[in-house]
């Protein structure tokens, strides 16, 4: 099988040869060729210039041979296109603005033409299928609407559910419906899978999840049409896999701290699974990282329907021969 055909295959829980294999966040910072290009460019740019976007996206993939390319992007470009100002301050992470604080603050923000708004990553997404062998996927993805509201809003989506939950109701509903529109697009440009990231989702109870981000999960993927497969992750999603089982997407991607034997059990033959080896395995040798997916292996032996991956993104500090052994490790499965 190629890499293209091995990974619908696993997300359609169809037979596999040996279980697909990529990393989240598998362009970034621990890889030299990333670090040498970002001493000249500020990330924002990086990300949206087509052509730089689309030389970081390959370099893990030229170096590794994983069996997808992620485009190279953020989650935060829906929040700016709805009208905050989006920077990245070094070593703090990012920061939008204006801040939504409360309801009146939401008539500031923008209505979206999707097509138009994000086009530097329906660019990359072409220029990347142009570049790269037709039987290599390319995932395209975006931020939940749950995340993306979380970020908007400061963080503050505590006080915004339980003071102002109607009019939450409405701002994630707007976010649906441009991440709908936005990963919409992104297949269209040539996207053969898409992620959603709801990495703030999981921390919410069971109770709050139903209500605030799993019927936003359900309405993107709606708009977005389904056409490719969708996968959804969550940071820490033990308590809600039935709720993300059936959320519409095809592949729950897993977390380091649920465990795949549960996450087999609970999610059963519903959906396809993905991960979750933990980001800090790969800051250790090469010995225990073949060791501990090797363990990963033989738990999903026999299932059809995974993909191996981190249970979240890869660290800045992980040495290259770490990120090798992972995935030569899941190459030479049998
Ligand atoms: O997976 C990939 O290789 C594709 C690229 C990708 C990036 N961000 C590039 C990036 C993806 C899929 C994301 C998703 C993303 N962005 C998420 C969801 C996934 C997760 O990790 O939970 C979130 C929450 C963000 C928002 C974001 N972007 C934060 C909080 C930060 C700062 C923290 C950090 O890692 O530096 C970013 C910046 C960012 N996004 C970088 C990269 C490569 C680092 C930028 C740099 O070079 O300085």
């Amino acid at each position: 099988m190629n890499s293209k055909e091995r990974f619908l295959a696993a997300c359609r829980r169809k037979p596999v040869d040996r279980p697909p294999v990529w990393l989240m966040r598998q362009a970034g910072r621990y890889l030299p060729e990333y670090r040498h290009i970002r001493e000249n460019h500020d990330f924002l740019e990086m990300c949206k210039t087509p052509e730089i976007a689309c030389e970081v996206s390959l370099q893990p993939w030229l170096r590794y041979k994983m069996d997808a390319v992620i485009v190279f992007s953020d989650i935060l470009f829906v929040p700016e296109a709805m009208g905050q100002k989006l920077t990245f301050k070094k070593n703090e992470g990012p920061n939008l603005s204006p801040k939504i604080e409360k309801p009146a603050d939401l008539k500031n923000l923008l209505k979206v033409d999707a097509k138009k708004a994000f086009s530097f990553v329906y660019d990359t997404i072409a220029l990347l299928k142009s570049k790269l062998p037709a039987d290599v996927p390319v995932i395209g993805f975006s931020g939940a609407p749950m995340t993306l509201a979380y970020y908007m809003t400061d963080e503050k989506i505590d006080v915004w559910m339980k003071e102002y939950p109607k009019e939450f109701h409405s701002l994630l509903d707007a976010i649906s419906s441009v991440v709908g529109e936005y990963v919409y697009h992104q297949h269209q440009a040539g996207a053969d899978v898409i992620q959603l990231f709801d990495t703030w989702a999981g921390n919410l109870t069971k109770e709050k999840f139903q209500e605030f981000a799993l019927p936003y999960i359900k309405k993107s993927i709606d708009i977005g049409k389904k056409i490719v497969p969708y996968i959804v992750y969550s940071r820490k999603c033990k308590h809600i896999l039935d709720d993300l089982a059936g959320c519409g997407a095809d592949v729950i991607s897993i977390d380091p701290n649920t465990s795949m034997d549960k996450a087999i059990k609970e999610i059963g033959d519903k959906v396809a699974i993905q991960g979750n080896i933990d980001p800090k395995t790969l800051l250790t040798t090469p010995g225990v990282v073949r060791q501990e997916t090797s363990r990963l292996l033989s738990k999903i032996k026999g299932r059809t329907g995974h993909i191996i991956n981190l249970g979240h993104g890869v660290l800045q500090t992980t040495p290259l021969e770490c990120v090798e052994a992972f995935v030569e490790t899941v190459k030479h499965a049998v």
